[in-house]
């Protein structure tokens, strides 16, 4: 096996060692059921890890990852993990966290062809459009991305909002709520945006659900 697969394997070996050493019934307990409190919702970055950099351990973070974390309402992957979450799980808050010099968002920002990847590309592309104005008032490149990354997750924020079997949770309760922060990759804190909501109130009307009827009804 080539070393650096076997150094995955030599890593989960010491890990479960370790682990086992400072929380004894860990895995015994892992193994009945998860009751995780969050829903993560990241970038595949390999350098922003959910669990790792928010110092939490296996069973508490729900994730989903994609590139420049984006909630699309036709991925189904995505939408499936929410439902699951949202509605079987029942946690208490979903993390939109996107990242600074999210390579997803560099590319989008540039007019550059990057094959198939321009179909997801495609979606950021449209959040610079609806904020065209300021990002092009920035001259910077690396702070207009910078604020490009902030803005993408205040929209990530508004897409979960629009989700009808969220707003159908809201309208039943307080949970969940939503948030958006953004990491650091050179100093690794996680900022956090404020972009805090458990209403669909800051979304545009025509985005809002009434209750749905009983069926039948
Ligand atoms: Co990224």
């Amino acid at each position: 096996m080539p070393n650096r697969v076997k150094s995955l394997l030599d890593g989960n070996k010491a890990w479960v060692r370790n682990t086992n050493r400072m929380i004894p019934d860990f895995f015994e307990q892992l193994a009945a059921e998860q009751t995780p409190t969050f829903l993560w919702i990241g970038c595949s970055d390999s350098r922003v890890p959910a669990t790792e950099i928010t110092g939490a351990l296996p069973g508490s973070i729900f994730v989903q990852r994609n590139i420049a974390n984006l909630v699309v309402h036709t991925d189904s992957n995505l939408l499936s993990v929410v439902y699951y979450a949202v509605k079987h799980l029942h946690v208490s808050h979903i993390i939109v966290c996107g990242h600074y010099g999210c390579g997803g968002v560099k590319a989008a920002m540039s007019n550059q062809s990057f094959g198939f990847l321009n179909n997801w590309l495609v979606h950021l592309k449209d959040v610079y459009r609806l904020h065209h104005d300021e990002l092009e008032a920035i001259d910077d490149e690396e702070t207009r991305c910078n604020r490009f990354v902030e803005l993408n997750i205040q929209e990530q924020v508004n897409n979960l909002s629009m989700v009808s079997f969220i707003q159908e949770e809201w309208a039943n309760g307080e949970f969940p709520y939503i948030h958006g922060w953004v990491y650091g990759l050179d100093s690794g804190i996680i900022k956090d945006l404020n972009l805090t909501v458990n209403d669909s109130k800051h979304l545009d009307g025509v985005y809002r659900y009434k209750k749905m009827m009983p069926v039948g009804g």
